[in-house]
């Protein structure tokens, strides 16, 4: 894969990652949905890139550049290696995982912990500068349990910022390590976006992204009113028809811009196209189901969008005709449209 450089424009909207959701299939379909939107990996640890299987974990498709590899890790020599593999599988941007707080990433420590350890975080943006010649970028929280400060973010970034990192990617919400749950970190620590708007305007030359929350367009606009980039997660996997609305709303890209949610036809073409990537996977025996779970939610409030789901679920466990499959589920949404292809 070659090298992509990704542009300030590119940072404007990216999807987040997210594990077992932001796989390759769904950069696959986010890219159909958005030429210019920057994409993210799931995040790999980076024990994991240097001992498991490469070709599953870091395998992606030229067709979702320009996209961004997260690693999770605090070991500066682990990272860079982890990192310069990474960079020649085609990576255009290695980000470093300081939000996740599961369990399982405390006790390998990295994740959401290194805000407490911003020391050490610094120590692997270096290491891993001098690794790579793509940017090296930092995805963090508000700040952690008691320590939740806008001081202590400040001091957390200005320490990795040190190191030579430019760009950030704060979710704005603090994790409390102790107590709650991976998906209850995600909803019940606040939303405190003015931390963000604030660490922006004291440190203008930094390129700051927001994440969380995420619900509208018109939301992201808001956002960019007061920072540099604005990240999406769960909006943008579980109503995916979302992300056909970027390339007009953030990218200013009328060519391109694939129709709003309610366009029956427009995500047609989406779903049809992703059918025919799909096939190519199913007939190297890998599960159809694991590749339609991405567009079950594709089509939601219109007329027969709760049938195109049942249709997809259903069919995908035993089926090895995706793309009939996928016609075949058109047919609950566009049946009096005459609309399907010949
Ligand atoms: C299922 C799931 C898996 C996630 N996995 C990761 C991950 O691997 N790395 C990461 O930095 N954040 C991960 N996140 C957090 C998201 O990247 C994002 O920060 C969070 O969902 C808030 O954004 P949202 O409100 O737009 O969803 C995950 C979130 C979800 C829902």
């Amino acid at each position: 894969m070659d090298m992509h450089t990704i542009s300030n424009d590119h940072r404007r909207f990216a999807v987040a990652p997210m594990m077992e959701l932001s796989d390759r299939h769904f950069r696959y379909l986010a890219r159909l949905l958005s030429k210019h939107s920057l994409l993210y990996t799931e995040m790999l640890t980076s024990k994991a890139v240097l001992h498991g299987d490469r070709e599953y974990l870091l395998g992606t498709d030229k067709a979702d550049q320009p996209v961004v590899l997260q690693l999770g890790g605090s070991d500066p020599a682990e990272m860079a290696e982890a990192a310069a593999i990474g960079e020649s599988w085609g990576y255009d941007e290695i980000n470093i995982n300081v939000g996740c707080p599961s369990d399982r990433v405390q006790s390998g420590r990295f994740g959401a912990c290194l805000m407490a350890e911003p020391e050490t975080v610094a120590a692997c943006v270096s290491a891993m500068q001098q690794a790579v010649s793509v940017p090296v970028s930092v995805k963090c929280r508000l700040g952690i349990d008691r320590d939740d400060s806008y001081e202590a973010l400040e001091h957390f970034v200005r320490c990795v910022q040190g190191a030579g990192c430019e760009y950030f990617i704060v979710h704005a919400r603090k994790a409390w390590l102790d107590g709650l749950s991976p998906k209850e970190n995600r909803t019940i620590p606040p939303l405190r976006y003015p931390f963000v708007y604030r660490l922006k305007e004291t440190l203008p030359d930094l390129h700051i992204t927001i994440n969380g929350g995420v619900e509208s367009w018109q939301d992201v606009q808001t956002h960019l009113q007061h920072v540099d980039g604005v990240m999406s997660g769960r909006k943008a996997y579980y109503t995916p028809g979302f992300l056909g609305g970027a390339d007009q709303s953030v990218f200013s890209d009328l060519d391109n811009a694939k129709p709003m949610i309610a366009d029956a036809q427009g995500f047609a073409d989406v779903a049809r196209s992703y059918a025919q990537y799909a096939q190519t996977w199913v007939d190297q025996g890998i599960k159809a189901s694991a590749l339609t779970r991405h567009i079950v939610s594709l089509y939601q409030d219109i007329p027969g969008a709760r049938r195109w789901r049942r249709h997809i679920s259903e069919n995908a466990s035993r089926t090895t005709d995706v793309v009939q499959m996928v016609e075949d589920a058109l047919e609950h949404v566009l049946p009096e449209t005459g609309a399907k292809s010949a």
